[in-house]
């Protein structure tokens, strides 16, 4: 199994362009099973999780031409042969139950395994599940799998019990087709959630009010082929801009939206860390002393759950006591544990953690234990004394594009062995 080998970094400096979304391409990938006609998606991140959510639709029926060096997908769903996941391939990723939504509008019926458990959490899909029973579908769970099925959707009023971005996607892309007008109340607002519903507009649906709590859909009867271009990926902007923070660095960010990262700028401003938005992109630079900080994740525009364990690593070289509250998933701080044998000081109590910064990390053997604890270390490694090993970086193979092939470009040494 592939590891990384990592030095100590001097401090990063040059430009890093931000791929697409991995949260974005994910959900409009299964978007495009909703139509027969093509649809070509720009901006499509070779990842993992991409490849796995093109082998699902592949199997059912679907026809996947994806050129990974333009990054282009050219998708053609005329025949949705299969109506059927595997476990083999959904147990792969989580997303795969998005595939429910638009499986019900265009073939009235699906059956999906039940996404399990996984490292940070449950993860149950109980909200996607009341949606589609609220839009008329019959839901049975048996031996593991979901089967759900309906003679037609038909639009209706649902609430969400907490702004679900899966739940959002999925209820959307089922209710786009439904019989009349859908209204999702306590929707998830995440930038992912309004460029799916763009694409879904491109398509031809009529959605109304996406990156707002409440979304109004009115159900046209068939989509068309569309082009979109997936818009940048913020946790990976997030990411390299931490990168920058941890070593004491001056970069450049190309293509990422500031209006996506708000939080993620203002905690790097209470660190300590410079930011500038510029015509050329966004200027991250840490010239002097990082300073404790403390955040708490909450769904858009509070701070990503997906950038904790990546400021966690920020935060055990940072002067002084930085808490950090996981609000949105249960059991996230896998990585303080892997943090703490490189020689950090926390704390963690449920869902707390508190984080004392030392002046050095050690370099050790470390194991991600997802992908963006995996990612954390990678940063904080960047910034132990000696040599970093990190195994099973899998886990960042399913999220992050070119990953060290960035940061090698911005002076970091990091090397992957096989
Ligand atoms: C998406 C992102 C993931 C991110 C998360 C929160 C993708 C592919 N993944 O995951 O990277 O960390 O949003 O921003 O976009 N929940 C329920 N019942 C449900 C659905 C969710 O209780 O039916 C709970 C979850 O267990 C979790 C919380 O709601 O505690 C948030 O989950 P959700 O927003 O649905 O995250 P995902 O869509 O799975």
């Amino acid at each position: 199994m592939s590891k990384f080998i990592i030095s100590k970094s001097p401090a990063l400096s040059g430009k890093v362009e931000i791929s697409g979304a991995k949260n974005a391409v994910l959900p409009i990938l299964c978007a495009c099973l909703l139509t027969e006609k093509e649809c070509i998606l720009n901006s499509v991140p070779p990842l993992m999780d991409v490849y796995a959510m093109m082998d699902i639709l592949k199997s059912l029926g679907v026809k996947v031409d994806y050129d990974n060096v333009k990054q282009v997908a050219r998708i053609k769903a005329e025949k949705v042969s299969k109506t059927k996941e595997e476990y083999e391939m959904a147990g792969k990723l989580r997303a795969s139950f998005l595939v429910m939504g638009p499986l019900l509008a265009r073939r009235q019926k699906a059956k999906l395994p039940l996404p399990g458990g996984c490292q940070i959490g449950t993860r149950p899909v109980d909200l996607h599940i009341k949606g589609f029973t609220a839009l008329g579908a019959k839901i049975k769970q048996e031996h593991g799998f979901v089967m759900a099925k309906c003679r037609r959707l038909t639009g209706t009023h649902i609430y969400l019990d907490f702004p679900s971005v899966g739940a959002t996607e999925n209820i959307l892309m089922a209710a786009v087709m439904a019989d009349g007008v859908t209204v999702i109340e306590n929707a998830a607002v995440e930038p992912e959630i309004v460029d799916l519903a763009e694409f879904l507009n491109k398509m031809g649906a009529k959605i109304t009010d996406y990156g707002k709590s409440t979304i109004t859909i009115k159900g046209v009867k068939n989509l068309k082929g569309a082009k979109h271009t997936v818009i940048p990926d913020r946790i990976e902007a997030g990411t390299f801009m931490v990168a920058a923070a941890i070593t004491g660095g001056d970069i450049l960010l190309t293509n990422a939206v500031p209006d996506h990262l708000g939080a993620i700028t203002s905690k790097l401003k209470e660190a300590n860390v410079e930011i500038e938005e510029l015509s050329r992109g966004i200027r991250v630079c840490a010239k002097g002393e990082l300073l404790a900080f403390d955040l708490k994740t909450m769904p858009f525009p509070g701070f990503p759950t997906d950038l904790q364990a990546v400021f966690m690593s920020l935060s055990t070289v940072a002067k002084g006591t930085s808490v950090i509250t996981e609000t949105v998933f249960e059991n996230r701080f896998l990585h303080a544990g892997e943090l703490i044998r490189m020689g950090a000081e926390i704390k963690t109590d449920g869902r707390i953690a508190v984080v004392d910064g030392v002046k050095k990390l050690t370099a050790t053997q470390v194991k991600a234990t997802d992908l963006r604890a995996g990612a954390a270390l990678v940063l904080a490694a960047m910034v132990a004394e000696g040599e970093t090993e990190i195994s099973d970086i899998f886990h960042v193979d399913r999220g992050y594009c070119l990953l060290e092939e960035k940061l090698i470009n911005l002076g970091a040494q990091i090397r992957r062995e096989e």
